[in-house]
């Protein structure tokens, strides 16, 4: 048995695929929000794993569910039907307002049967050559061949050719381009509410509008990627309703499954029966244990009444950030934060001095990035700006505090 940090980055850079650069860290347990690596040492966590543990680590609520299933059926198959998984579509679609859900494992899985139902959609309705899809530049939509071409970033483009075909991209807010766009091969635009990877940009609602109005004027399917944005995270279950619009499809991952992989397709009615027998499938997909945490995640959500604290809980966060000499501007929406810095720091650099004074927060571009749990505490985000501060004071001044 080992437990010191070093054996296990050993282990991890012999054994694991070189993709990600990690933090030298190895997380051990964790409860709310507040990680304890192999060392003991604890971290508040500014990142739910990268928005994934929507309620923090080991919420009760979720764990009792998970592991009640467990004991019941871990998993049948997509042949048979099982309790969690149409209880979360039921659910999903009472609270959403769509009519049919597909489950699959990831918010790149998610996009691709978004991309699939499109372009059905639109070569049943105009012809073969209605299969184009519109993304928006500076998007990110997911690792696959596919979604990393519907990705509307260059640096995505490469290495791993032939790409699919199909997608073109425009610029957020720029109706002219998008209008230049559409013809009568264009089968979806998909776009993100907030970009999250591209840097917590969030699009201008106008502009959203805009993009629904010339999909339902043009018949062609619209696509809200809420993977990130999604369950909550915003201040509302989905963020769309800030923006009053309802795509045809939404997709959702991340935060649903509350920390178990989980991806779904909500479907209105105009794309509810576009697929039939044979046209998509998931071995994994809806899988019980897995439902039935998203369940519980949904329970804490609107049982509990935590989404109506989750806008009030963003505000403080966002005045206690913007105190800090040096945070230049915060971006984004509810608990979905981008913190642009002074340009002497490298948000890199941040976060690495942020993990040894124990804290842990993401980056996106140039910016840091928090999602925290939905459930943090006052204590706790108050403990973690604290470590933010301390940590720019440092690299600032090149000293250690000793508190
Ligand atoms: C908006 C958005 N879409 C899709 C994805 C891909 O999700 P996954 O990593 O679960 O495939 C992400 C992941 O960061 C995302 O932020």
């Amino acid at each position: 048995m080992l437990y010191k940090d070093e054996d296990y980055a050993e282990l991890d850079e012999q054994y694991i695929a070189h993709t990600y650069k990690r933090f030298p860290v190895t997380l051990l347990s964790g409860k709310g929000a507040t990680a304890y690596d192999v060392e003991g040492k604890s971290y508040i966590d500014f990142g739910s794993g990268i928005g994934v543990n929507s309620f923090g680590y080991c919420n009760n609520n979720w764990i009792y569910a998970v592991t009640e299933q467990l004991r019941k059926i871990q998993h049948t198959s997509n042949l048979y039907t099982t309790i969690p998984d149409v209880q979360l579509a039921r659910r999903l679609c009472e609270v959403t307002g769509y009519s049919r859900v597909f489950f699959g494992n990831s918010g790149a899985e998610a996009n691709e049967c978004a991309i699939k139902i499109s372009r059905k959609y639109g070569v049943e309705k105009r012809g073969e050559s209605c299969t184009n899809i519109i993304t928006f530049r500076n998007s990110f939509h997911g690792r696959t061949i596919t979604t990393l071409e519907a990705t509307g970033q260059d640096v995505f483009h490469k290495d791993f050719f032939p790409f699919t075909n199909g997608f073109r991209y425009v610029p957020v807010g720029d109706k002219e381009a998008l209008i230049n766009a559409v013809d009568d091969t264009v089968c979806g635009i998909m776009i993100e509410l907030v970009q999250g990877e591209g840097g917590v940009i969030t699009v201008d609602k106008d502009f959203v509008k805009f993009v629904e109005n010339i999909c339902k004027e043009k018949d062609i399917i619209f696509i809200i990627d809420e993977v990130q944005t999604g369950v909550g995270r915003t201040g509302t279950f989905l963020a769309s309703e800030q923006f009053d619009v309802k795509p045809n499809i939404t997709t959702l991952a991340k935060g649903l499954g509350g920390g178990l992989p989980i991806g779904a397709i909500l479907m209105d009615d105009v794309v509810k029966d576009v697929f039939t027998y044979g046209d998509h499938g998931s071995t994994f997909g809806g899988n019980p244990v897995v439902c039935a945490g998203a369940l519980a995640v949904l329970g804490e959500l609107f049982d509990n009444k935590y989404l109506e604290r989750v806008s009030e809980k963003a505000d403080y966060i966002r005045e206690k950030l913007l105190e800090i000499p040096q945070v230049k501007d915060v971006s984004g929406l509810g608990m979905m934060i981008g913190i642009k810095l002074d340009d002497s720091f490298t948000a890199g650099e941040v976060a690495g001095k942020c993990v040894e004074n124990g804290l842990l927060i993401l980056t996106a571009k140039d910016k840091l990035r928090m999602l925290p749990p939905l459930n943090i505490t006052q204590e706790e985000i108050d403990k973690g700006i604290r470590v933010l501060k301390k940590s720019l004071f440092e690299l600032e001044y090149k000293v250690k505090l000793s508190f």
